[in-house]
């Protein structure tokens, strides 16, 4: 079955003190998305009609962040946070009357999965039940409402841990708080709501006895999974809810054919993707749209993010952010990829290099200890170690051209604005700062001058002088007397 809900209601108003953050809980991140942007992505796979997230605490902040990452989201705003069930009595008010299913989840349980709000909707219509509850057996359920089954099994009521009488308590299966409605039932349910209960909220669970009471089936799909169930509410949930995450994210990768030497230090954003036969080494962080093609190895230590790779590169000890790294390329170890860097096919970044808005042809390489901003490198070139782009007159950043299969030798600064011709050369400890011709060479230091005799003179009694001495002693043949410097 594929009913569409008719609303998928998202509440995400409670403060989340114990996060103690000045950032709204639901803006805290998991496997890169927000909490509230995973409840958002698992909704979205419904497909509802209307999907609307209730904000209370740091609503400027949710509604920016909605605005930007799921812009087919409306808020409600509750005002004051009076009971889950005044929750969705405020996005209600902001939605047009609705018939059919309107599913019910938390903005704070981020490992919840569409598939499961799917089959929570399928047992709905399956048993045509005015409510359906998705619940867990847990070890411990403090804290949580209970759910309170007849003799033959069928859901009464949930009641509230603080309104629990002992008996009820030692009830193990509990509420996750995620529910499917039937729109009537839901609508007659919470205009019944009273506050009358220990915390002087309007329970969103008191819908379930209200439903029951009118002669409704009220039903309830136990998940297995328990982890799906699990809210956020302090830092150190979250930690664990991530390692999960990525456990869960790690498996699915290499069931699909990706080598993971490591999972336990190997954290892949939800929004990567990987192609067959990657292997991602110990200690590599993917995040953002980052994309690995097919045969490509990422690590040891590397944080990729928004980067592609693509086949058969090689990437070793490497951040690169907004990079994109050619077919077989070569990068690392210890280099640093910012945004615009564009790495041709069988090119080479290599050790302690630093990129920046650079592009660097087919088969190029930029092998040792050298910065490149700003500027586009041909196909064939070398650039030799040490090598500096000085793209920055401390004003203005300027653009520097080196032509193809031309030669930079080692520690060279070329100051930008400059352009290499194709075929050019450039002499090892040159300061470029005029254009080269095709086929020219640009010698831009010091000729070299040698002061003969100058360490006998200078340097008396020193162990250069002794060698100079035996080195002298070996061109002419004669011996050495040693100490004989006086
Ligand atoms: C609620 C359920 C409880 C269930 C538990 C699961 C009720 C009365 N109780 O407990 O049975 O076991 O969730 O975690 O529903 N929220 C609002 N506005 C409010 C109150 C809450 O948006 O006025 C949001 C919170 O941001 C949070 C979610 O609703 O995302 C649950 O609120 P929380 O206070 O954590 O749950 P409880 O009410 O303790
Ligand atoms: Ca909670």
């Amino acid at each position: 079955m594929t009913t569409r809900p008719a609303a998928v209601i998202v509440l995400a108003a409670g403060e989340g003190t114990r996060m103690k953050s000045s950032i709204p809980k639901v803006l805290h991140e998991l496997s890169g998305r927000s909490l509230v942007g995973h409840a958002v992505a698992a909704a979205q796979s419904l497909e509802p009609e209307h999907l609307s997230v209730v904000v209370g605490h740091g609503r400027d902040q949710v509604t920016a962040h909605l605005a930007d990452a799921a812009p087919a989201v409306t808020t409600a705003i509750q005002e004051e946070q009076l009971g889950t069930g005044h929750a969705v009595q405020c996005a209600l008010a902001m939605l047009p009357e609705l018939s059919g299913v309107v599913v019910v989840t938390y903005g704070d349980v981020p490992l919840l999965s569409g598939d499961t709000l799917r089959a929570l909707i399928d047992q709905h219509e399956a048993d045509s039940n005015g409510v359906t509850v998705l619940t867990a057996h847990v070890a411990d359920p403090t804290g949580y409402g209970r759910i309170v089954r007849d003799e033959h099994g069928a859901v009464l009521r949930i009641v509230e841990h603080k309104d629990a009488d002992e008996e009820t308590r030692r009830i193990t299966e509990m509420n996750s708080g995620i529910y499917a409605f039937d729109a009537d039932v839901l609508r007659s349910g919470l205009a019944r709501l009273t506050a009358d209960n220990v915390q002087g909220e309007l329970y969103l669970t008191d819908v379930l006895g209200l439903a029951r009471a009118d002669g409704r089936r009220v039903g309830a799909l136990v998940t297995g999974d328990a982890w799906q169930t699990e809210g956020v509410n302090d830092r150190s949930q979250l930690a664990a809810l991530n390692r999960e995450m990525n456990r869960r994210v790690t498996t699915q990768w290499m069931r699909a054919g990706v080598t993971i030497i490591d999972p336990a230090t190997t954290w892949i954003d939800v929004t990567v993707t990987l192609e067959r036969d990657v292997v991602l080494r110990p200690g590599v962080q993917l995040h953002g749209s980052t994309r690995i093609h097919e045969g490509a190895e990422i690590g040891p230590d590397s944080t990729l993010r928004d980067t592609t790779v693509d086949r058969g590169a090689v990437v070793i000890r490497t951040h690169a952010e907004g990079a994109e790294i050619g077919p077989h390329a070569n990068v690392g170890p210890f280099s640093y990829l910012r945004p615009g860097t564009r790495l041709g096919k069988k090119g080479k970044i290599g050790g302690f290099v630093e990129t920046k808005k650079a592009e660097i042809g087919e088969g190029s390489k930029v092998p040792h200890l050298s910065y490149v901003g700003d500027a586009t490198i041909g196909d064939g070139v070398n650039i030799g170690a040490g090598t500096i782009v000085a793209n920055y007159d401390g004003v203005h950043k300027h653009h520097t051209t080196v032509g193809d299969h031309t030669f930079v030798g080692s520690d060279s600064v070329l100051v930008a604005p400059v352009e290499l011709a194709d075929g050019s050369y450039v002499a090892a400890g040159s300061t470029v700062t005029s254009h080269t011709e095709p086929g020219d060479l640009a010698v831009a230091r010091a000729r070299q001058r040698n002061v003969s005799g100058w360490v006998d003179r200078r340097r008396p009694g020193t162990s250069t002088l002794e060698a100079a001495r035996r080195a002298r002693a070996r061109q002419t043949g004669s011996d050495v007397v040693e100490g004989s410097d006086q």
